[in-house]
């Protein structure tokens, strides 16, 4: 497909700053945290004029957020959806406004895909597999019961449905792998800490913890200690995103498997506004490349882990 280059945005004049309307998701966890900084950086880097808006994880504030954007006439929408439905009407007046829009890691579900340039993001669905994968291995020799407790993401969020489906999809071939509770805490740490104490208190054998980031198990592991129990011994944690006190707690054995999540997507995001302002076709699909990490792992890399 080619990236919607039917209307073509007004080009900027040679003197004028190009900006950046960015809508970013909240301050939720330390991972938006550094997807933050990388935009600002790289922005700057660019020499772009940046307007920047965080909507505190509420799909309106984002929505108002965009439509300033579009009043405001700036060169290029930027944003990292809140949740993946819904974003139909707003999208629609971007483009009949001309102004080209880009998804920065999170995904929306619409059907008509020249609402957006391109979708620049990990692939969540291959994360949750890694970490369904993980699992299934360490398992593999054992026929016990496994009771897992799964901490999800933000309701209706790509990285929660997708991260979901991808561990279900792997675990599913190993029946004694049970997910005996999922729940939402909203990729923050405090809401991490109260949803598994509440889990603790409901489940006596919880062996495994599967964590949608790692702000969730850092909460999470607050607890566990809390209730006398021992964090990655007495409950394996798995978890996603790979940020500093992820790796910490990998590194000190609390956290047992990390699958990789990428914040830095700032440069990248700079490239494609380059690249559809200059009337370039773009690929409508731009995925980041990531790794997985064991607790040995994460002691060796923890000294040159950037965020
Ligand atoms: O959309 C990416 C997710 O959002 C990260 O995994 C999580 O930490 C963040 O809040």
């Amino acid at each position: 497909t080619n990236a919607g280059t039917s209307t073509a945005p007004a080009a900027a004049p040679a003197n004028k700053k190009i900006t950046l309307g960015f809508a970013q998701v909240g301050a939720e966890s330390g991972w938006r945290t550094a997807n933050t900084k990388s935009i600002q950086d790289s922005a700057k880097a660019a020499g772009f004029e940046l307007k920047f808006s965080d909507a505190q994880q509420k799909q309106e504030n984002q929505i108002k957020a965009i439509r300033t954007y579009i009043q405001q006439k700036v060169d290029v929408i930027a944003f990292s959806p809140v949740v993946e439905s819904g974003w139909d009407t707003v999208l629609k007046e971007a483009k009949d406004a001309n102004i080209p829009v880009i998804l920065t890691d999170r995904a929306v579900d619409s059907k008509d895909t020249s609402l957006y340039r391109t979708f620049i993001g990990s692939d969540f669905v291959e994360e949750g597999r890694k970490a369904g994968k993980w699992l299934v291995d360490k398992y593999k020799d054992s026929k016990d019961t496994v009771n897992i407790v799964e901490l999800q993401g933000t309701t209706g969020s790509a990285p929660a449905n997708d991260r979901k489906a991808g561990f279900e999809e792997v675990i599913k071939s190993s029946p004694n792998l049970k997910v005996i509770a999922s729940q939402t805490g909203d990729f923050t740490r405090a809401k991490g800490k109260e949803v598994m104490q509440a889990f603790l208190k409901a489940h006596k054998n919880i062996n495994v913890l599967y964590a949608h980031n790692d702000d969730m198990a850092l909460g999470a592991i607050q607890a566990i200690e809390e209730a006398g129990l021992k964090p990655g011994k007495d409950i394996t944690i798995i978890s996603v995103d790979g940020v500093k006190d992820g790796f910490v707690a990998a590194s000190e054995g609390k956290i047992n498997f990390i699958v990789e999540c990428n914040p830095l997507l700032g440069e990248q995001l700079m490239q494609a506004v380059n690249d559809v302002l200059a009337g370039k076709e773009i690929p409508k699909r731009i995925v980041t490349k990531e790794g997985v990490f064991t607790s040995e792992d994460a002691k060796r890399e923890l000294p040159n882990r950037q965020y």
